[in-house]
């Protein structure tokens, strides 16, 4: 390293005492959050807590009413729904409102990292929630974003299908190298793709767990379970209390539900 050279540590979203509020209702209340460059935050509280509300401020749809936020300018959203233009075909979708020499070309290469090369001139009515999905992903990647926030973009998704999704996000996170948050119910989904799981309580960070497991991760590995029952402790779920899971609405327990046997 000479004299000149900088290594630039600075995070790549950082929240001071953020707080946002709906009349009375304070929802976030002077929370602090840092997310490094390049890190994978999964956000994890219950429903209610103000996951989405916080996400929305990040991504720069709706102001705060105190403290200081900084985000980068190049940030993308992912939804559960996939919000794509009906009469828009594919790729048009992805390149909705992006300003670049040769729009298509770019379509064209998001389109085919997400694995959907061949459905380029698909209207939206005709793509699987998967595909449809992958679309909204391809969307986002389009735009370089150095921040990527996702709101429970798999719940919508079939097991299999969440999977996939799974393997795909965590490829295009490691090619693209964005600082990631993702906020879901889904306690093993967390784990298997987070370096770090934060749990929103009462509007603010109630724990961050970092999460020390070798990728590719499988919810069988070594380590796997310690993690997941601390964070069902924190979550206030008992692991083996049906009464207790249903009381949460857990809309993922299935009997063989393979991936994510429990969620929030
Ligand atoms: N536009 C709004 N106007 C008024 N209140 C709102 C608005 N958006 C959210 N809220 C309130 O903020 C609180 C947090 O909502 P939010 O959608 O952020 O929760 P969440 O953690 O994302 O929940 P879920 O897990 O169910 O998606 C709720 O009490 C909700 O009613
Ligand atoms: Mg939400």
């Amino acid at each position: 390293m000479n004299a000149h050279s900088k290594i630039d540590f600075s995070p790549a979203v950082s929240l001071r005492g953020v707080v946002r509020q709906f009349g009375d209702n304070r929802v976030i209340d002077r929370l602090d959050l840092d997310i490094a460059p390049g890190e994978f935050v999964a956000l994890l509280g219950a429903s209610g807590s103000g996951k989405t509300t916080l996400l929305r401020s990040l991504a720069g749809l709706d102001p705060i009413e105190g403290g200081e936020l900084s985000a980068p300018q190049a940030r993308a959203a992912v939804f559960q729904e996939p919000r794509l233009m009906p009469w828009k075909r594919a790729w048009k979708n992805v390149t909705l409102g992006l300003r670049v020499a040769n729009p298509r070309a770019r379509a064209v290469q998001a389109l085919t990292e997400v694995g959907l090369a061949h459905r380029l001139e698909a209207f939206p009515a005709t793509l699987s929630g998967g595909e449809s999905q992958r679309v909204a992903l391809a969307r986002s990647l389009v735009r370089e974003p150095k921040l990527l926030l996702l709101d429970e973009p798999f719940a919508a998704l079939d097991a299999l299908t969440r999977i996939r999704m799974h393997r795909l996000i965590i490829d295009l996170w490691q090619k693209h190298t964005p600082a990631v948050l993702l906020v879901t119910h889904d306690v093993d989904e967390a784990i298997l793709l987070a370096d770090r799981i934060i749990v929103l309580q009462h509007g603010r960070i109630a724990e961050a767990l970092q999460v020390d497991l070798s990728r590719p991760r499988d919810n069988g590995q070594a380590g796997f379970n310690a993690i997941r029952t601390r964070l069902l402790a924190l979550l206030g779920v008992e692991k083996d209390d049906p009464e207790s899971l249903a009381r949460d609405h857990n809309p993922f327990i299935a009997p063989g539900y393979p991936l994510s046997a429990i969620a929030i």
